[in-house]
């Protein structure tokens, strides 16, 4: 195996733009120290005005969503980068793959910008291209691959998309993989679906939104010969899940929901179906990161929540809900690194060069990439509603 194909390269090391792994930063970032940071911020996107259009995830730091003009999950998100024509620059506060999306769904001559191009996501990484083509002809060999629809997670890299969309296949995101599916199973008869990169996402909604068995469902690992599956385990499956998760959500536990429920008897466990089965099986409630904020706001004062999804969001909830008790659903820090790259300095340093005339940090899906990709992303925005939950 070379050093690209490994899953994560470690952070800083080399650069490689097209993949959700760590590249150095090239610039001249302010001192985290530098007291007039905030300042700097605010005058930079005084003088950019409607010019910039910045983009903030719900995972990122507080520091940085300060200066989001929109904030959301990854659906909202690439509907709104959609949604701005006018905007020149697109400041994008999330990973890179999110930055791919919202490139492939601006025109040619706006700019999207990712603050630090280190913020990849190891989920992503899990599935490369390589590795989906080769799983994409074992299947042929096993006489399979003609009922197969491949639907893959929005956080994955461009290539995989352009992949999904040139073999009749989808993006989902974690608020509408439930309506992705229902389209995907509709597309052939007998249909089988090949659903990378979580194996978490696809397992959680195949069996508790779209009434399948767990035996329905089989693990591709990308690292075994044949995916370590028999033509027999492919050909009676109806999901073939990528062995792939995250490595935020994968630290939740029952465990901990057990110890929760035992001190809190009227807690209400709230979880992003990233987390294992059996976690999001010990919930009361999973979906996006979209889902956890409006259950939150709509919850009655007084009442008590554990959630698992990423920290940053969940202390901002915690503030901004000071009438409802809500603890964090793991017993140690859990912040997605990646996320958490898009910090002050790197901020303002994007739109300091943006104000001086100079476009740094740029996402550029190649043409042939794109145009495949905005296949299977468009796909998924002409999907029949949003999700049956929202
Ligand atoms: P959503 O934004 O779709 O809830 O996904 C969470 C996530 O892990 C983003 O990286
Ligand atoms: Fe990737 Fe998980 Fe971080 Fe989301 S939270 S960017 S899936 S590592």
């Amino acid at each position: 195996m070379s050093l690209v194909d490994l899953p994560l390269l470690p952070l800083g090391k080399g650069r490689d733009l097209t993949a959700e792994r760590g590249v150095e930063c090239l610039g001249e970032l302010p001192s985290a120290s530098d007291p007039d940071l905030v300042a700097r911020a605010r005058a930079a996107k005084a003088a950019l005005g409607e010019r910039v259009f910045v983009l903030g995830h719900h995972y990122q730091r507080d520091e940085v969503i300060e200066f989001a003009d929109v904030t959301g999950d990854s659906f909202k998100l690439a509907r709104d980068a959609a949604g701005r024509p006018d905007a020149e620059f697109i400041v994008f506060c999330g990973v890179h793959f999110m930055a791919e999306s919202a490139d492939i769904l601006t025109s040619d001559d706006q700019v999207v910008i990712l603050p630090d191009l280190a913020a990849g996501c190891s989920m992503a990484d899990m599935a490369r291209l390589g590795q989906v083509e080769d799983a994409w002809d074992a299947m042929a060999d096993a006489g399979v691959q003609d009922s197969i629809v491949p639907v893959t997670y929005m956080n994955s890299s461009a290539d995989i998309k352009a992949f999904c969309g040139r073999n009749g296949g989808v993006v989902c995101t974690s608020s509408n993989a439930d309506v992705a599916l229902e389209w995907a199973f509709e597309q052939k008869p007998d249909a089988k679906i090949l659903f990378f990169p979580d194996q978490h996402l696809g397992r959680n909604t195949a069996v508790l939104k779209m009434g399948f068995s767990l035996d329905d469902c089989v693990l591709w690992d990308p690292l075994q010969p044949a995916g370590g599956l028999t033509r027999e385990q492919l050909e009676s499956a109806r999901m073939i899940l990528w062995k792939g998760h995250c490595s935020v959500h994968g630290r939740f536990s029952v465990d901990v929901v057990d110890e929760l429920r035992a001190k809190h008897p009227n807690i209400k466990i709230l979880v992003h179906p990233e987390c294992p089965h059996e976690v999001v099986l010990s919930a009361d409630l999973v979906g996006s990161t979209e889902f956890i904020i409006k259950t939150i706001e709509a919850a009655e004062p007084g009442t008590t929540w554990a959630i698992g999804t990423e920290l940053n969001l969940v202390q901002r909830l915690a503030r901004a809900h000071p009438d409802k008790n809500i603890v964090f659903l793991d017993r140690n820090v859990c912040y997605c690194s990646t996320m958490n790259r898009i910090d002050l300095p790197h901020f303002v340093w994007v739109m300091e060069s943006l104000v001086a005339g100079q476009v740094v940090n740029q996402i550029k899906v190649d043409p042939d990439t794109e145009r495949h990709a905005l296949v299977a992303l468009q796909r998924m925005l002409d999907l029949p509603g949003k999700s049956h939950r929202d």
